[in-house]
């Protein structure tokens, strides 16, 4: 059985600078991983507006400790799957670890989810001079970018774990100061990952992208979830910023719907999923 897309009502295709209007429209964004087209076809019937193939798929799909182990070759793999699965969603992906070692890998590495895979847009982590760089020439290239600022994950070794950043005033003002660079570095969107709600409204105010929150509080201009978090089906304690949208529901159809509607509504992320 293929994944057909046929039954789903027709939606205008959501694009970046789209993302951007429902920004200036305060409509909050509803992003949601996928990693395989059946998933995908859930996000789109949802109307979800942007699925990620995040490299999250490392540790939800392939079972390891952290993403660093994801290759580019599982990275394209991942994203032409969930193209299949999807019509008017926006699609993202993530560049792997080390796709930034220099731009001209960068660039191979976007070529590949871009053209090869079928992302609208990738995802890059942090705000090194180096990764300004490779911004500038994605955009230079007319390739959409989302930055990762925060708890990026591919940092876990420096971080020592996956732990909250921005908690004290210095490296708050160092998250500011990395959202304003990427920004002028070209990016069309940013994550906001594991930060106080505090960071995460002065982030948020601060830059004219619109900013996805994971963990940042409820002012970021959207949300966005491990789609197996949210489903409860991680093994293990579920993070804190995360929600088990299928408790008391009857499908996975119900559960995104639910997620859906909380960001739109403001009503996810509850203070319980937030940080001080
Ligand atoms: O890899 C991923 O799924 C991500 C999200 C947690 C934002 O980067």
């Amino acid at each position: 059985m293929y994944v057909d897309n046929a039954s789903v009502p027709a939606r205008k295709p959501v694009t970046v600078p789209g993302l951007r209007a429902m920004k200036a429209q305060g409509r909050k964004i509803v992003m949601l991983t996928a990693y395989d087209a059946s998933f995908a076809h859930q996000l789109e019937a949802a109307g979800v507006d942007v699925a990620l193939v995040g490299d999250s798929l490392g540790m939800v799909v392939q079972g390891h400790r952290s993403t660093l182990p994801v290759t580019l070759e599982h990275m394209v793999y991942h994203t032409a799957a969930v193209a299949r699965g999807l019509h008017a969603t926006l699609l993202v992906a993530d560049l792997p670890f080390m796709a930034d070692r220099d731009t001209g890998h960068t660039l191979e590495a976007a070529a590949r989810l871009v053209g090869e895979a079928g992302a609208a847009a990738v995802k890059i982590e942090g705000a090194a001079p180096h990764i300004l760089d490779a911004i500038a020439a994605l955009t230079a290239r007319a390739v959409p970018v989302c930055a990762h600022l925060g708890l990026t994950p591919q940092s876990v070794h420096k971080f020592g774990g996956f732990r909250i950043q921005g908690r004290e005033q210095e490296a708050a003002d160092r998250v500011l100061a990395e959202a304003l660079a990427v920004q002028s570095a070209g990016a069309d969107l940013l994550v906001l990952e594991g930060v106080p709600s505090a960071l995460g409204e002065r982030v948020t105010r601060a830059v004219q992208i619109p900013v996805v929150g994971i963990g940042a509080g409820p002012h970021c201009d959207g949300q966005v979830l491990v789609i197996y978090d949210m489903l409860g089906i991680t093994p293990g304690r579920r993070p804190k910023f995360s929600k088990d949208f299928l408790a008391g529901r009857n499908s996975v159809a119900e559960a995104i719907a639910a997620f859906a509607e909380d960001v739109r509504n403001g009503a996810f992320p509850a203070p319980e999923h937030c940080f001080d």
